[in-house]
């Protein structure tokens, strides 16, 4: 096949959402607005990329979703900086070709200087973050300098040195990312709007994709969709948790999604976490030994992940960890009571689960997520939880916020497993028209029955009776509407139900009477 012929296809991890699937979609996320209107929420529409550092302070450096899963956008004022440090990443000289040796540290000083201008003129955030990267990028490219160039360097060392330059390379922050999430930008935008002046709480949600590149599988995408709620206020009080989670599995329970298990957990505060991860990364370096790559690194970068670890090998290494239900503070462990009662007041079941720590660091005490049935591994309909130094965080007064997000495509996926699927606006009527005579009544009628709010397809050429009739079938239509000679020449239509052939000679007042009575009773 030549280039140009070639077909193109979605790029890996997004998908297209057709009908009839997206009707289901549109239903999915409509149920949510009501339900979250109800409870007095509304919607925010928020932008599809932020500043990088937006995600790097708010959701952690050492989370997978910042560290090694945001997509960057190409910014024309940093297009330079942005090559460069993709050169220097990609630069691996050995130590004896002077000449690729001389050419990474030439990068390296370019992008010093780059990224300085960049500073200087408000285009990168002036960070300690970023001026210390630049700080060991100098000190690589110096390293180099006086050592190999001219006399030549050990290997080790000379390692040593680009192993510095391409970490500070990578961690430069610059430049904008598609969102991973949206909680970020409900905060940055509550900060930039001064939304603590308003009366009451923000009480917001948002519909819409977020992206993150993952290995895609089923039920996880890299462009994926999520309806999320955030609280944002003066106030903690855990009947504000308690009514958000109750507004969630309400919003299921409407969407039909009711093999589903709440978890809930809480992760402490300032107060008490710290000690805890302390007595957690004391314990896990006892038994680093039999555990995995991964969660060894986390021991020491964050040790609460490695109870999110499902490798079958460590859960017995995991189960006899301290637990934080064991060291919470008095106003934390009294927070989680109260939640629990507050629940419990409102008939919602939940199970306590330990371990559910989140891969988000701005959690603080209560986190919850929800598991659906029939999904495999990726289970998880729902997560969410407490923020509470989240705003001031991000430069924001003292506020105390929660919130989840929902992940739409799963959500999506355990109805149509479940296979109990709502019943869905459908074509209505298919108008069969007949010889050109009928196409002024064809077209004028179906006018009157899209205004009276029914679906009505009218073909725009005129086909043969029963070809016509074949078609209003495979489109799925409920009624044909059949006009010829006959028709026009008596003033009536001809309305047959296809799922039984029933047929009705009926006056254009009593077919429009009838159809909206029966497009009443279907939606009833
Ligand atoms: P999260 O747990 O990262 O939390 O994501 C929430 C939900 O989004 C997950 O439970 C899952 O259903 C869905 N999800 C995440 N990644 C993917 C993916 N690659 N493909 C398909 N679905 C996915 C948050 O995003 C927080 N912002 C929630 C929150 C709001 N916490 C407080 N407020």
């Amino acid at each position: 096949m030549t280039e140009n012929k070639r077909q193109f296809r979605a790029i890996k991890g997004t998908r297209d959402i057709l009908p009839p699937d997206s009707a289901l979609w549109n239903w999915f996320e409509q149920t949510a607005r009501n339900t979250f209107e109800s409870y007095n929420f509304r919607e925010i529409r928020l932008p599809i990329f932020e500043e990088t550092e937006l995600f790097a302070r708010s959701i952690g450096e050492e989370t997978d979703v910042v560290s090694k899963e945001m997509y960057e956008v190409l910014e024309h004022d940093l297009l330079d900086i942005q090559w460069l440090r993709d050169q220097i990443i990609r630069s691996n000289p050995s130590s004896n070709d002077q000449e690729a040796v001389r050419a990474l540290v030439d990068k390296v000083r370019r992008l010093i200087d780059a990224a300085k201008n960049a500073l200087d003129r408000d285009e990168m955030p002036d960070t300690t973050h970023n001026w210390n990267a630049l700080k060991q990028l100098q000190m690589g490219a110096d390293g180099i300098d006086t050592s190999i160039i001219p006399v030549g360097m050990g290997h080790a060392k000379f390692l040593l040195f680009i192993n510095q330059i391409h970490f500070a390379a990578g961690t430069l922050r610059f430049g904008i990312r598609m969102r991973p999430e949206a909680t970020a930008s409900v905060v940055r935008s509550y900060i930039e709007h001064g939304m603590q002046a308003l009366p009451g709480n923000a009480k917001l949600y948002y519909v819409g994709p977020m992206f993150r590149r993952e290995r895609p599988q089923k039920g996880r995408y890299r462009q994926f969709y999520q309806i999320g709620a955030e609280v944002l206020g003066q106030s903690d009080a855990p009947a504000i948790d308690a009514e958000v989670i109750e507004m969630l599995m309400t919003f299921f329970k409407r969407a039909g999604l009711t093999r589903t298990t709440l978890y809930i957990n809480s992760i402490g505060d300032k107060n008490c976490r710290p000690q805890y991860v302390e007595l957690l990364r004391e314990e896990l370096r006892k038994v680093a030994d039999q555990l995995g790559p991964d969660s060894q690194r986390r021991i020491e970068t964050n040790p609460l992940r490695v109870l999110d670890s499902k490798l079958p090998e460590e859960q017995a290494i995991i189960a006899k960890l301290p637990r934080i239900s064991d060291h919470l503070c008095d106003a934390c462990r009294d927070h989680f009571a109260k939640l629990k009662e507050e629940l419990s007041l409102r008939g919602i079941a939940y199970e306590e689960n330990w371990r559910l720590v989140r891969g988000l660091d701005y959690y603080t005490r209560t986190t919850f997520e929800v598991v659906a049935e029939g999904l495999g591994s990726q289970n998880a309909v729902c997560g969410g939880g407490r923020y509470d130094g989240l705003v001031e965080l991000l430069g924001g007064p003292p506020t105390k916020g929660i919130g989840f997000a929902i992940g739409t495509d799963r959500a999506i996926l355990s109805i149509q497993e479940s296979g109990k699927l709502p019943q869905l606006p459908a074509l209505a009527v298919f108008v069969a028209w007949m010889g050109q005579a009928a196409y002024p009544t064809a077209v004028n009628i179906t006018r009157k029955l899209r205004d009276a709010g029914l679906a009505v397809e009218l073909p725009a050429e005129e086909m043969k009776f029963k070809k016509s009739l074949g078609l209003a079938d495979k489109l799925g239509a409920r009624y044909a509407l059949i006009i010829g000679e006959d028709e026009v020449n008596s003033g009536t239509f001809t309305l047959k139900r296809l799922a039984d052939s029933e047929q009705k000679k009926l006056s254009e007042f009593d077919l429009l009477e009838y159809l909206e009575s029966e497009r009443r009773d279907t939606r009833a």
